[in-house]
This record gives C-alpha cells, sequence and structure tokens, in this order.
C-alpha cells in the first residue's frame, strides 16, 4: 500500500547531502536506484534529479523500518528522513559519496514493476525501448543534464534578447501556410467544410507584419512543424529561437546573432567565443568545403581538376565536364597505409549513395602507384593533376565526375566521412561561420521551375535585380546561416519590403498575380501601408541544445520526440480517431489507404 506524506516535507535533494550536511537530520524523496540487503545492515541508492544519495539501515534502526527496507525493489519511490553520517566505505563516483543518510523515518510512497530497463546512464539499451518508456528514460541522469540544458539555453536566449529590447510575441499556431520548403502539416476545419489551416512552418510572415506594426524588435521561442524526411539533426515538430528586427542591414542582423552565441557560449559553456565570427560567401562554401555547411575543423579540401583534363578521352571525366559539370578531387594526405583497396571499395559505396556514379582514385604508397583512371589518360594530363592536388607518397586521391550537384554532395559528405574515419579533429572543439551571399534561386527538377534557396521574402542583391528573369541562377540574396560544427545551427536574410520587387519575386517564381495575390495577398496589402527596412534570423533551438551538449542525436534534447517514420512511440502517434470525429470534420477515409 502506497502511503501518504502526511506532512513530511523534503529538506535536500539528493545531491544535496554533502560534507556540511553531517549531523543534520535531513528529508530526502526519490527513487530507489538499487538495493544491497546483507540482512542485517541494508542500503538503498536513492536517486532525484540532483543526484544519488546511499540511505543505510543497520542494528540501530527499529524493526519495522527495517523490515519495510527489506521489501524495496528498484523504482519504488521512497521519502526518508534521518541523520547524515559519514559512510564506511566511500564512494568516490558520487558527489555524495562519502556521506550516508541513517534513516529514522521511511516512507513508500509508491511501488513500481521491474522496469524494463535499468535506468542508468552506462546502458545499450535499444532506443526505441528507451522511447517507449521515455517517462523512465528520462529519469537517467543524462537525460535529466540534458534537459537541463535546454532550460538554460532557453533562459538564457530570452535574457539576451530581453536585454536588447527584444519583445516576445507569440504567433499563431493554426494559420494559412507559410512556404519554408517543406510540406505542411494539416488541420482540418469543422466549422469550414473543406478548409484547411496550416502548422507553421516558421512565423515568417508573421514576424514580417510585426515589423509593420511597428514592434521593432522581436524573438519567439516557438514551435515549427514540417512534413520532411527526418535526420539525425531533424524533427518534424521542432523549435526556433525566431527574431525579426527593423531598420537593420544585413551586418546589424549578423552583429545582434554573434552577441547572442558568444553570450550563450558564455553563460551556458563557460567559454569565450572570439567574434566577429568568419564569413564565407556560398559559392566559396560549395567550391572547397562541396557543401553550404561546412565543416572547417579539417582540411580535406575538394580540388577542381577539371582544367586538367577538358580535353582528355576517357569517358567518365569528359562526359561530366561536357555535360556542364566538374571534375574534382580530395587528397587524403598520408592516408595511403589506413585507405587500402578494399577501404577505397567501401568509399566508392559510400560516394554512391550521394547520387556518384564512382569513385576514381590514385593510391600511393612507398611500393607501389595505383590508380583505376590513370591509364585512361594522356602523360601530361596525370602531371598536371599530380601537381594541382600536390599528390605525394602516402596520399590517396579521390575524385568524383559529374555534374556539379552531385560531385559537390558526395565529396561533401566523403569529406566529413573521411574526417571522422581517420579522426582527423578534435570533436571536443566548436567551429563557427557564416555562409553568406546565397543564391537567391535554387532550380527545382521536381518542378521544372526556380524555387526559393530561402523564402520567397529574402531580399536579392540590389546590384542583381535586374537579372532575376534574364539569368535567376546568377542572382544572389542577402542571406546568412550561422552554421557550428557543420550543422545549419540558424538561417535568416533581410526581407523584401517595397510591394513592386516582392510583385517581381512571385513572379520569378513563377506565381500568377493571382496566384501570388490569393497566398500572399495579406503581406502585399500590408506593405502598402508603410514597411519599415527589416530582416532577421531562425536559429534551430534543438540543434543548438545538442551542438552544446555535445550529443549528435537531436532526440537527446527533445524530452518526447519523433522517431524516424514521424510517429512518437510511447503515446503512440499518429492514431485513428472515431468515424464521428471524421464526420464533423467532412473527412473520409479511403480504405485502401489505411496502413
Ligand atoms: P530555416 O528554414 O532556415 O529558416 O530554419 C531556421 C533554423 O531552424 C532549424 N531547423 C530545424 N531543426 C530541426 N528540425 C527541422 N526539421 C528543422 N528545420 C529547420 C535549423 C535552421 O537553421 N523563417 C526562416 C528564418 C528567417 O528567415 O528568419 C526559417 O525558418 O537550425
Ligand atoms: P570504368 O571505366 O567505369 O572502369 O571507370 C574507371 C574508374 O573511374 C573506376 O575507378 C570508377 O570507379 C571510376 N568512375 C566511374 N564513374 C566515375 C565518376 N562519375 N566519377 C569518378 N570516378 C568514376
Amino acid at each position: 500500500m502506497a502511503e501518504a506524506l502526511n506532512g513530511m516535507k523534503r529538506t535536500h535533494y539528493c545531491g544535496q547531502i554533502l560534507p556540511e550536511t553531517l549531523g543534520e537530520t535531513v528529508v530526502v524523496a526519490g527513487w530507489a536506484q538499487k538495493t544491497r540487503d546483507l540482512g542485517n545492515l541494508i542500503f538503498i541508492d536513492l536517486r532525484d534529479r540532483s543526484g544519488i544519495v546511499q540511505l543505510a539501515f543497520d542494528d540501530a534502526t527499529e524493526k519495522t523500518i527495517m523490515e519495510k527496507a527489506a521489501g524495496v525493489r528498484a523504482e519504488f519511490v521512497l521519502m526518508a528522513k534521518g541523520t547524515v553520517r559519514k559512510r564506511e566505505s566511500v564512494n568516490k563516483e558520487i558527489p555524495t559519496g562519502e556521506q550516508e543518510i541513517f534513516v529514522e523515518e521511511l516512507k513508500i510512497l509508491s511501488e513500481s514493476q521491474t522496469p524494463p530497463f535499468e535506468i542508468t546512464d552506462k546502458t545499450n539499451v535499444k532506443e526505441e525501448l528507451r522511447l517507449r518508456y521515455r517517462y523512465l528514460d528520462l529519469r537517467r541522469p543524462s537525460m535529466q543534464r540534458y534537459l537541463n540544458m535546454r532550460h538554460k539555453i532557453a533562459k538564457v536566449t530570452r535574457d539576451y534578447f530581453d536585454s536588447q529590447g527584444f519583445m516576445e510575441i507569440e504567433t499563431p499556431m493554426l494559420i494559412k501556410s507559410t512556404p519554408e520548403g517543406a510540406r505542411d502539416y494539416l488541420v482540418p476545419s469543422r466549422i469550414h467544410e473543406g478548409k484547411f489551416y496550416a502548422l507553421p512552418q516558421s512565423p515568417q510572415t508573421y514576424k514580417q507584419l510585426l515589423m509593420l506594426s511597428g514592434c521593432d524588435r522581436y524573438m519567439q521561442i516557438v514551435k515549427c512543424f514540417r512534413d520532411e524526411d527526418l535526420r539525425a539533426d531533424r524533427q518534424p515538430e521542432f523549435t526556433q529561437v525566431d527574431l525579426e528586427m527593423s531598420f537593420v542591414e544585413q551586418d546589424d542582423v549578423m552583429a545582434m546573432n554573434e552577441g547572442y552565441i558568444k553570450y550563450l557560449f558564455k553563460e551556458v559553456l563557460g567559454m569565450e567565443l572570439q567574434t566577429p565570427l568568419r564569413r564565407l560567401p556560398y559559392a566559396e562554401a560549395m567550391d572547397r568545403f562541396g557543401s553550404d555547411k561546412p565543416d572547417t575543423r579539417f582540411g580535406l579540401e575538394l580540388m577542381n581538376i577539371s582544367e586538367c583534363v577538358k580535353d582528355t578521352e576517357f569517358k567518365v571525366f569528359a562526359g561530366a565536364i561536357g555535360g556542364g559539370g566538374s571534375v574534382r578531387a580530395i587528397n587524403v594526405k598520408g592516408a595511403a597505409d589506413k585507405l587500402t583497396r578494399k577501404e577505397i571499395d567501401k568509399l566508392t559505396e559510400f560516394v554512391k549513395t550521394y547520387g556518384a556514379k564512382g569513385l576514381a582514385y590514385t593510391r600511393v604508397t612507398a611500393e607501389a602507384h595505383t590508380s583505376s583512371f590513370e591509364k585512361f589518360l594522356s602523360e601530361d594530363e596525370v602531371k598536371a593533376i599530380h601537381a594541382l592536388t600536390g599528390l605525394e607518397t602516402g596520399d590517396v586521391l579521390l575524385i568524383v565526375a559529374d555534374k556539379n550537384d552531385t560531385v559537390y554532395a558526395s565529396l561533401g559528405a566523403l569529406r566529413k566521412h573521411l574526417a571522422e574515419k581517420l579522426e582527423l579533429f578534435d570533436k571536443s572543439t566548436f567551429d563557427l561561420l557564416w555562409v553568406t551571399d546565397f543564391p537567391l534561386f535554387e532550380y527545382s527538377e521536381e518542378e521544372d521551375r526556380y524555387v526559393s534557396k530561402h523564402h520567397p521574402f529574402t531580399h536579392p542583391y540590389i546590384e542583381d535585380i535586374d537579372k532575376m528573369e534574364s539569368d535567376p541562377a546568377s542572382v544572389r540574396s542577402i542571406a546568412y546561416d550561422l552554421v557550428i560544427n557543420g550543422y545549419e545551427a540558424g538561417g535568416g536574410s533581410i526581407r523584401i519590403h517595397d510591394q513592386e520587387l516582392q510583385k517581381k519575386m512571385f513572379k520569378a517564381l513563377g506565381f500568377t498575380e493571382e496566384e501570388a495575390m490569393e497566398k500572399f495577398g495579406f503581406l502585399m496589402g500590408a506593405f502598402q501601408y508603410g514597411a519599415p527596412p527589416h530582416g532577421g534570423l531562425a536559429f534551430g533551438l534543438d540543434r543548438l541544445c545538442m551542438i552544446l551538449s555535445g550529443t549528435e542525436n537531436i532526440k537527446d534534447v527533445i524530452a518526447f520526440p519523433k522517431v524516424q517514420n514521424a510517429s512518437e512511440l510511447m503515446t503512440q502517434c499518429p492514431a485513428e480517431v472515431e468515424p464521428k470525429a471524421l464526420q464533423e470534420l467532412h473527412i473520409k477515409i479511403d480504405a485502401a489507404d489505411k496502413e
């Protein structure tokens, strides 16, 4: 039978039973981590969110209490009153390890079944099981640390932006679609038959409208929803630190956010960041690292060797160049011993998952010079490649020839993969930089038209506006991403605040004037009533938490995350609903579509 608190009050968290409490009478509460019953001696490790303390029962303990203690099992919820005394066998692994509480009163507040896994960080339980029993998983000290860290980050965030005069303003969750490039989560309307709300992919249009409202500096820690393929750093439902400022240019927004990041690192990690942060134009990031979010803690830069083989007869290279693509290489210096033929075969399979058709290589050891492609080239071409890439004994040259997107995607990923595999960098360091000058548009093969690289409210470079229709691919935008350790931690832009330019933008994106009015008439209309120049940015809060706490799994920093297929394992959602609810929403489910 569970006992009631009956007025008993906690005086300390378990982790607070430190030497200064010696001799005090204390009351602690928590979960039984472990019990050791030696007959006349019983020890129970009691855990709460602050740590663990040992409860002790011995010859001097009253018989009824001793019997109760003997019945305690893992994860029983206890409250204990007792005197803090020195422990006989000190446990150096925990901060409270020199003390124990000699228990004089014990309450079993709740019993527990044997949990499906032990509550400890030293575990290799499958993530799926952990997520099914997330409430138990969250009892683990590491998960408590993540939750704490996230709380601290959110608090520091609010403190900083408050100190800079930002107002936190909530924006609606049931909205008309905001385009951020993903699919919307839709919510059917009961009242308006056949009509839907969208959940916000971001508060983009609202925060722009708040600038029109004269709010000047807005921020919000806000949930966003995107129905897209999940990855280790992506969730369908995630949180942004979203902000917008009026009467600013790109440098103002960047400086404000550098201030934020600097403050965040100082308050949360005690680290001094050097600002201003480096800036890398998009084109250079792609050219050197094959990525618009490069991890620059290591080298392995891409080298364009197209010029060396521009007249080659080797079909693989000639075909790529002829088709408007390129041939690029990474020289993995001094790795010939580690990258054997077999390893190179594995790397070939790796780049194929990024669409590359193959991976050409030259491997030079003291004994042999082997290559998959040099036999197809002229001597001069081979020499030119060696000279350009600085190939020396001990090196391995890895080459992909294809259209540029594929070369970048595959070599960009290979670069990261090799750096991890060859342990080329210190994982505990932080690498921060801005990527700037993004293209305004990117071509979507799927839609056979240009789409916004960022979103349709991003301001083009003034000097490129003339090319929006004639040469869209070359138009740069006033957009910037903050990259930390190869993750896109945040991104933003200066916005269009001129009605005519916004119309031009929609036209370039292939919307008719009617379509643009239908979708974004409210914004265009607002621009007629005095729009201040404005710009902003949004950080992925989950990603910031993940990066600052040193995990590579975004789920670790979210109390109740979703898994790969966008379901939540603990509550088992999404789930079917009552036919009546569907009826009210005017929805019919096609039986053939059911899982
Ligand atoms: P963007 O789409 O770049 O910009 O999003 C901003 C930041 O949010 C994070 N993020 C995600 N984190 C986890 N899971 C996801 N599915 C996910 N998608 C995005 C990233 C990203 O950098 N309205 C604009 C911002 C602006 O222009 O001010 C926007 O949403 O860290
Ligand atoms: P093949 O003529 O197909 O035997 O190719 C010769 C070498 O070029 C092999 O090592 C292939 O892996 C490599 N290769 C094939 N296609 C590509 C490509 N698109 N880019 C780089 N290397 C390739």
